[in-house]
């Protein structure tokens, strides 16, 4: 009836906006190479200092969750024989810790590099500066030990190659984040990865038929050697199994144009999900957990330090901000909530950002004027 074609038209023009801000979010031509090139020059001056240096590349990189100008992760890795045998990520057995050193050769060869070690773990910062072909500059983390990190971007990747629906998703919800300042970790938002865990829950509990399967609730085959199947992380056992040949799945039998699914997404966030009581947990059949069951319900202290994500926390602070206000469990790392960065005021910022975008998804002027200048306004 008359509902239906207004939905279709929102639709319709929502999925009109998503292929022209897929054109102006993804990076520029060459950008990717260039980034590539630059840890391949980051790589060789970290040989200089451990001759079995690897730079692993993580997160959006890898994913193709970057957007423009998105910066690049790194794990450092030494003694490489063990550590990535065969593709198998283990954590060697002698850390490398000579951080100091390589700081200054870095320095030495011309970087401006920065040792952060207020961190939990120590963390290298660096800027590759602007160049005529990319023209934003990027800044590179270069973590340690981090090998977790390596795994569920690789289950991302994983997901993103079921559907390309994902990556299309991803880039659209990121640039809406970015724009409306909802997307920064440091100060009281999601990061990206936690946004990426919250469409992945979407499009396979969610959307009906599925989007995508969920790989994490494969059998392992009887095959499989133990480090492909858990790992250990600070004193954790994590099951790090999930499918990773996806070529013999069957396509979706879900045909929603982009336009569709984002609709989709932000009602249910904007008034479906329960913020209060929910947890995220892709790993999960129905990819809902509460917070009770998790122990997620009460205010706790932790020491200082450095997450494993990108903030800062002040040492012996006793924090509001894990309340876990909003939970999104880590597919692999169970205890770890993702969006611990979420404070009080930043969980409300990005509810009232679901439901503005909502609003203006729904609104009927004429042309879809007041969607296609307001979603996207710099907040
Ligand atoms: P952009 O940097 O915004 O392009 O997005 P990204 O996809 O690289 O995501 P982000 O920088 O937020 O995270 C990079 C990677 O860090 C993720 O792909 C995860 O592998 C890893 N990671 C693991 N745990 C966390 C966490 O709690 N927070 C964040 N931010 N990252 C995590
Ligand atoms: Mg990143």
């Amino acid at each position: 009836g008359l509902y239906d074609g207004y939905l279709a038209e929102q639709w319709r023009e929502l999925d009109k906006m998503a292929k022209e801000v897929l054109l102006t979010a993804t990076p520029v031509d060459g950008e990717k190479e260039a980034k590539e090139k630059f840890m391949q020059d980051l790589e060789a001056v970290c040989q200089k200092v451990e001759p079995t240096a690897k730079l692993i590349p993580f997160g959006s990189i890898v994913t193709g969750f970057a957007t423009r100008g998105s910066d690049i992760d790194c794990v450092f890795t030494s003694n490489t024989d063990s550590a990535l045998q065969n593709d198998k990520i283990t954590e060697p057995e002698t850390p490398f810790d000579r951080h100091d050193e390589l700081v200054t050769q870095l320095q030495e060869s011309g970087y401006n590099a920065q040792l952060l070690t207020r961190t939990r773990v120590p963390i290298i910062k660096l800027v590759r500066p602007a160049t005529p072909d990319v023209p934003d500059s990027v800044s590179c983390d270069i973590g340690f030990n981090n090998f977790l990190a390596i795994h569920n971007t690789r289950l991302l990747r994983t997901y993103a190659a079921c559907d390309e629906r994902l990556v299309q998703m991803v880039l659209f919800i990121k640039w809406w984040a970015k724009r409306r300042h909802i997307n920064s970790p440091y100060r009281g938002t999601l990061s990206s990865y936690g946004y990426a865990l919250l469409i992945v829950h979407y499009l396979i509990n969610i959307a009906q038929p599925p989007v995508l399967p969920n790989l994490q609730l494969f059998h392992p085959p009887a095959t499989q050697t133990s480090t492909e199947l858990q790992y250990e992380h600070n004193g954790n056992v994590c099951n790090i199994w999930y499918l990773k040949d996806t070529s013999t799945l069957p396509r979706s039998a879900n045909k929603a144009s982009i336009g569709e699914l984002l609709r989709g997404f932000f009602e249910y966030y904007a008034f479906t999900f329960r913020w209060q009581n929910d947890v995220v947990s892709i790993r999960t059949a129905g990819g809902i957990l509460t917070k009770m069951e998790k122990n997620w319900c009460a205010a706790r202290s932790r020491p200082g330090g450095r997450e494993e994500g990108q903030v800062w926390e002040v040492k012996d602070r006793v924090d509001v901000q894990h309340r876990y206000l909003l939970a999104i469990e880590d597919p692999f790392e169970t205890t770890h909530n993702v969006a611990r960065t979420c404070t009080f005021n930043g969980v409300g910022r990005i509810k009232s950002e679901l439901k503005r975008a909502m609003y203006l998804i729904k609104s009927r002027d004429p042309g879809h004027h007041r969607l296609r200048t307001e979603l996207f306004e710099e907040a």
